[in-house]
This record gives C-alpha cells, structure tokens and sequence, in this order.
C-alpha cells in the first residue's frame, strides 16, 4: 500500500495544488485549521469534497463535549459532507465512548489529539480507524513523538489491531522520515512541508544541467521534436 498521505489543511488552493502534483489519499481538518478560513464551515468541507472527490479521504473534527453530542455531530457531517468520511474524535472518555457507538452505526473513526501509546491503543480497541498522534507537540514537551509512533505501532501488531498509525502536527522533513522508518502507516502534513518532502538543490541542480547539456547539441528541439 505504501506510504498515506493527507494533507493538513483546509484551504482549497493548497488542497488543489497538492492533489494535482502529489499521490495525496485526503485532507485532513480540525476546528483550528478550519477557524484560520474564516468563513462558513460547512462550505469549505463542501468545496473541499468537491476538489478531492467522493473517494478520497476527508477527516473532520467533532467539536462536542459529549458523547451524544460527537454522535449528532457526526451523524450531522455524514449527511452533509458525505463521501470518504472520518469523523475526528478526541481520546477523552466522552470520545471513547462516541467512537463505540458511532463504530456500532458503521462510521469511520481517526482517533485524535493523541500524545501516549495508551491513548492509542484503546481508542483502537473502542473502533477507531486511524489514531492520530501528534508527534512535533510531543517533540516540544521533551518527549519523542516518534517513539510514541514506534510503540503504537508495536501495540498494533501485538494485538493484531486493523489500525492504521496516522501521524500528525509535524514541523520538519525529518520528523515524517522518522516516523516512516518506525512504521508509520500514513502522515497528515501542511502544504509547506509535502513539498518539503521532494525538494533538493541538487535535484533542481541536475535537472537544469540535463537542459543545458541538451540545448548545447540540440537547441531549443523537444525530446519529441520528429513526432508528428
Ligand atoms: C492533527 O490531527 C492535527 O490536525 C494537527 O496535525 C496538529 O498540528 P499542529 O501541532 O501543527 O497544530
């Protein structure tokens, strides 16, 4: 399967950008992501399904403090987001106990604002889909946000849990590697770092130097300049 990645924003320039150029599976939101637009919520996830399309993944958060509450909540976005839908909850107690129900009526679950393996493990237990750690707010609070991601992982395998690990809140490249090497399955970044990800000077170096040594013999004619 690889790598999943999702990008980690609402703004439907960056999702359109990211979706023509990178192997993206979805984007994901939160209500910060989603407050820094400014404008009406359900529009945004509206234009942002429309961009990404019915398939492709979109994970948003319920805001509730309660369990009932997560589940109108998420009943409410299933009918009108629709698609690809996982509802974002987080692992407090009210947020264990809304996943159990709502994993009972068939929905799909990222367990989030995950800081220890534990958190993880039982919100994947209670029916979670994904489980969403966050590995740069655990970095700054002098822990290792990829360890955390690493014993996830572990815990998964030990209790044969369908789970999948989808690592968030990164600041820098070498955070997604890390957390890639420790087996990670899928990654939320923002725009800045996916295309982070593929930059390097000395790939741009050897493009523009295969053009150069072309152009030397060839001048401006394309690669397919006899096809007719
Ligand atoms: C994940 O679910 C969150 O939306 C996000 O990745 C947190 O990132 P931040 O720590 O950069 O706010």
């Amino acid at each position: 399967m690889g790598m999943i990645y999702l990008l980690d924003t609402a703004n439907l320039e960056q999702i359109k950008k990211a979706f023509e150029f990178y192997p993206m599976s979805g984007v994901t939101t939160n209500p910060t992501i989603i407050s820094k637009e400014n404008r009406n919520f359900l529009d945004i996830l509206k234009e942002i399904r429309e961009v990404i399309g019915e398939d492709k993944m979109l994970h948003v958060q319920a805001l509730g403090a309660t369990a009932e509450e997560i589940v109108k909540e998420a009943e409410y976005l299933s009918q009108a987001i629709g698609g690809n839908l996982y509802i974002k909850i987080p692992v407090i107690p009210e947020g264990i106990k809304a996943m159990m129900i709502l994993k009972q009526k068939g929905m799909k679950i990222t367990a989030t604002a995950i800081f220890t393996a534990q958190q993880a493990l039982m919100a994947a237990v209670a029916g979670a889909d994904f489980v969403a750690p966050y590995v740069n707010r655990i970095d700054n609070i002098s822990g290792s946000g990829v360890d955390v991601v690493a014993q996830i992982v572990q815990l998964f395998e030990n209790y044969a849990l369908d789970a999948k690990v989808l690592a968030a809140s990164f600041k820098n490249v070498q955070q997604v590697q890390e957390v890639a090497l420790a087996g990670g399955h899928s990654v939320t970044v923002n725009a800045e770092i996916m295309d982070a990800l593929l930059t390097h000077p000395l790939t741009d170096w050897s493009v523009n130097q295969f053009i150069t040594d072309w152009e030397k013999v060839y001048g401006a004619k394309k690669l397919t300049y006899d096809v007719k």
